[in-house]
């Protein structure tokens, strides 16, 4: 199948509008790539009332909110800038649909799986990408948001398939019943476990791409192997709504609890700034073996938690860390491993999926990142001590 033309997505993004699939009334959230959506610093679009706000937003980096909650909230100003409120679909920014496509690279002749169907419009803009809407198949949890997604591809003239149903737990065949996979799986709500089941359903040299969510919070581009495995590497960082269960409730692969211990209080010998703000491949280890990013709170200090342990740094330098993980000694040791290893950047970070285990590695799929800053930490306590023992 030939490779398609450069201006493909260019073409896609002008036959298959935005606007055709939002809906009069909704909340804006101005992006930038990297820029979590923060519905609060959203405004409300009124197509009616104030067109020129409506179209500008459209056709802006914006997130386009257009369900709070599963659709038992409804979609109000008030609403959407209540804290107490989630969004449950949007059309996606704009920079990150079109940095999605490219890394999923459809071809014409392409089967496509759209995991999150949304407004319809990534849905959309496979079927075009594919040169066939009987090609793409799009699955919506959400009954009533399907029925919108198809009306909106109709009025752009496409028809492809859009099956309800909860995708982390059941997939649909290809609309066109070739066979049982999919060459391109497209995910546009966001995931910190990737279900086995889109791997497997992925021919082999297919890709996946999906937004890996916070705290790694970046896009992944998956490349499925002849042995069942995927692996590939992150791209442009991302928050995307969270993939949800029938319930509502959201679907993670961690638990937490509450564990208070005593408080372990100590000052602090080295500069925290490498932490607060790791480049993007020591931020991608730290996200992935630590559990979290390190932020600011309040004034002059850092932290670090994973919803359990916490690590707290002040300005003085005092470290208190509390609960069962003792979460800055274990970014230290990740910081340490990072530096010995030539401070690798994304270009050497990836992902890999098996049916048993996923993780993140440092050159070498076949090794998870968290084995290598082991066995450096080993390494380097024997060094010290065989340091010691020749001094
Ligand atoms: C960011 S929106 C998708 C945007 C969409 N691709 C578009 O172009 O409008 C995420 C969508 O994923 C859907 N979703 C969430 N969890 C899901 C699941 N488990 N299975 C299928 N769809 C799901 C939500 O209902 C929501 O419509």
């Amino acid at each position: 199948m030939p490779p398609p033309q450069p201006d493909a997505l260019a073409d896609a993004l002008i036959r298959v509008p935005r606007h055709e699939f939002i809906p009069p009334r909704a909340w804006a959230v101005p992006q930038g790539v990297g820029t979590p959506p923060a519905a609060a610093s959203g405004y409300w679009i009124d197509q009616h009332r104030d067109p020129d706000r409506w179209w500008r937003a459209v056709y802006s980096d914006s997130v386009i909110v257009t369900q709070l909650d599963g659709g038992r909230t409804e979609l109000t100003p008030a609403n959407a800038a209540a804290p107490s409120t989630a969004p449950s679909c949007a059309a996606s920014s704009p920079l990150l649909v079109t940095a999605g496509l490219r890394h999923l690279a459809v071809r014409p002749g392409d089967r496509v799986l759209d995991v999150g169907g949304g407004t319809g419009w990534t849905s959309g803009l496979c079927a075009y990408l594919a040169g066939d809407d009987a090609l793409v198949t799009a699955v919506e949890i959400d009954p009533g948001l399907a029925g919108t997604a198809a009306e909106n591809l109709a009025r752009c003239g496409l028809r492809p398939s859009i099956v309800t149903g909860d995708a982390a737990t059941e997939l649909p065949a290809p609309h066109d019943h070739s066979d049982d996979l999919f060459d391109r799986v497209h995910v546009t709500c966001g995931v910190t476990h990737i279900p086995y089941a889109w791997v497997e359903r992925t021919r082999p040299g297919g890709h996946i791409v999906l937004p890996y969510n916070p705290p790694i919070g970046r896009l992944l581009r998956l490349t499925v192997h002849e042995d069942g495995s995927a692996t590939g590497r992150f791209g442009e960082e991302c928050s995307y709504m969270p993939l949800r269960s029938g319930d509502g409730t959201t679907v993670s692969g961690q638990e937490t609890a509450n564990a208070d211990t005593d408080p372990r209080v100590r000052s602090l010998d080295s500069d925290p700034e490498s932490l607060l703000a790791p480049a993007p491949g020591l931020q991608v280890l730290l996200a992935s073996l630590v559990g979290d990013e390190p932020w600011v709170s309040g004034s002059g200090s850092v932290l670090l938690t994973d919803g359990v342990s916490r690590a707290t740094v002040e300005d003085s330098g005092r470290l208190t860390q509390t609960g069962p993980r003792d979460l800055w000694d274990e970014a230290e040791s990740v910081h340490r491993a990072w530096t010995r290893q030539g401070r690798p950047g994304l270009d050497r970070i990836g992902f890999t999926v098996t049916p048993q285990r996923q993780y993140v590695w440092v050159d070498d799929p076949a090794v998870p990142a968290v084995s290598a800053v082991r066995a450096l930490d080993e390494a380097a306590d024997n060094a010290t001590t065989v340091g010691a023992s020749l001094g």
